[in-house]
Order: C-alpha cells, then structure tokens, then sequence
C-alpha cells in the first residue's frame, strides 16, 4: 500500500490482487480519511484496486470533500467545484496507477460528492455505491448517466438524509439514465452488515455481467 501527497489529493493506493476486479474510489463521511474504508473495500471487492483520497475541505479540524453552510446545506458552488477537482485527481490517477475507471463507494459526504460527480462528470466514474447519500445540487446538471450501475443505500430512520431527499436523489441519476437500484434498511446513519452485504452482493453481481 502507497500514501502518497504527489497527485493533487494526498491518497492511498492499494493495487489489485486480481486484474479482473474492478477498481474501487472510496470516498469517506466527514471527519474520516483516507484510511477510514479500506476494511470495507476488503470485504466487498477483495482483489480490486482501490483509491483513497482524504477531503481537501476542513470543518473544525475535520475533512469533508465540499464545504456546507449548515448540517444537509451545502455551498452548492464548492460542491461544483469540489466535484470538478474529484474528476480530475481520478483521471490523473487512472494514468498514474494504470486504472479503469473506477466504482465509487462513499459514505454519507463521501456518498454526496459521488453524486456529484456523477452528475457534472460521469465519465470519471464506472457507477457507484451511494451509502446514507443526499441531493448534492438542487439543480442536478443534466449529464448522462447511459446505464451507469449504482447502488444507494438509505437508513429509513437516518437523522441526518431525510427518506424524500435520497429517494429525489434516486429519482434524479434515474431521469438521466442511470441504472439506479435503491435499497432502504430499518436503520439510521451510522452503516450496518447490511450495506456491507448488499453492496458486496451488488458489486459481485456487477463482476459476474461484465
Ligand atoms: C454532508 O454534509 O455531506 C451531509 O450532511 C452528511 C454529513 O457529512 O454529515
């Protein structure tokens, strides 16, 4: 495993141990890094490539990958723009590390920057895991998604992404073509076995037809 400052996130790579397995882009929630998901990955795709960046944005000491005016209020500019940033360290990456395009996989901010760049910039992405996600532009960009595979996962008693947002959400990457399946578990934020199940059952899936 690498941790490396040279691209314009400081990362960690870790390469594949099979070349078949799809690479992975782990996004995590406010106040984690680049360490946070790397457990996750293991169990759900074992063999794959995996990126890590650490959010460039700090709130109190905490990273987050855009900057928020509120708890589930965002600085839709910075979300942009961040997201913009996002795509452009995954294409450097992809040459430095010699990757596909990568399945993202991020938790609560990590889930939201995601969608945004799905959004702004679906090419930078294979699809995605969208864990505890919200509507990251109330305006979504209408680039399309043409059959991109993503997962979200809810909590149907989350305090934080209230059940419409993340069903809007669904509904959004759905209008422009995205491949959305939608699941919402008897929980609240924090995440569960059973996001681990269904997005390592998912992402398997997703091998078996590719
Ligand atoms: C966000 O700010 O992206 C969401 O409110 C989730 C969070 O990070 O708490």
């Amino acid at each position: 495993m690498t941790v490396t400052t040279e691209l314009s996130f400081t990362h960690r790579f870790v390469p594949a141990t099979d070349p078949a397995a799809p690479p992975l882009l782990l996004l995590h929630g406010t106040g984690g890094n680049e360490d946070d998901l790397l457990p996750l990955a293991r169990i759900i795709a074992p063999g794959s490539a995996v990126l890590s960046p650490r959010g460039k944005v700090l709130e109190g000491g905490m990273p987050r990958f855009f900057r928020r005016l509120a708890e589930g209020v965002f600085d839709e500019d910075d979300v942009r723009r961040r997201a913009d940033e996002l795509a452009d360290f995954v294409g450097a990456a992809r040459e430095a590390y010699g990757l596909a395009a990568p399945i993202a996989v991020g938790f609560s901010n990590g889930a939201n920057i995601a969608a945004a760049v799905l959004q702004r910039r679906p090419d930078a992405l294979a699809g995605a895991v969208l864990l505890r996600a919200m509507v990251p532009l109330r305006e979504p960009p209408d680039a399309s998604l043409s059959g991109k595979p993503i997962l979200i996962v809810s909590g149907a008693m989350d305090p934080i992404v209230p059940a419409d947002n993340a069903a809007r959400l669904a509904t959004f990457l759905r209008a422009v073509g995205g491949q959305v399946r939608h699941e919402v578990l008897p929980t609240g934020h924090g995440l569960t076995q059973a996001d681990v199940d269904l997005a390592r059952g998912w992402i398997e899936r997703l091998n078996e037809a590719g």
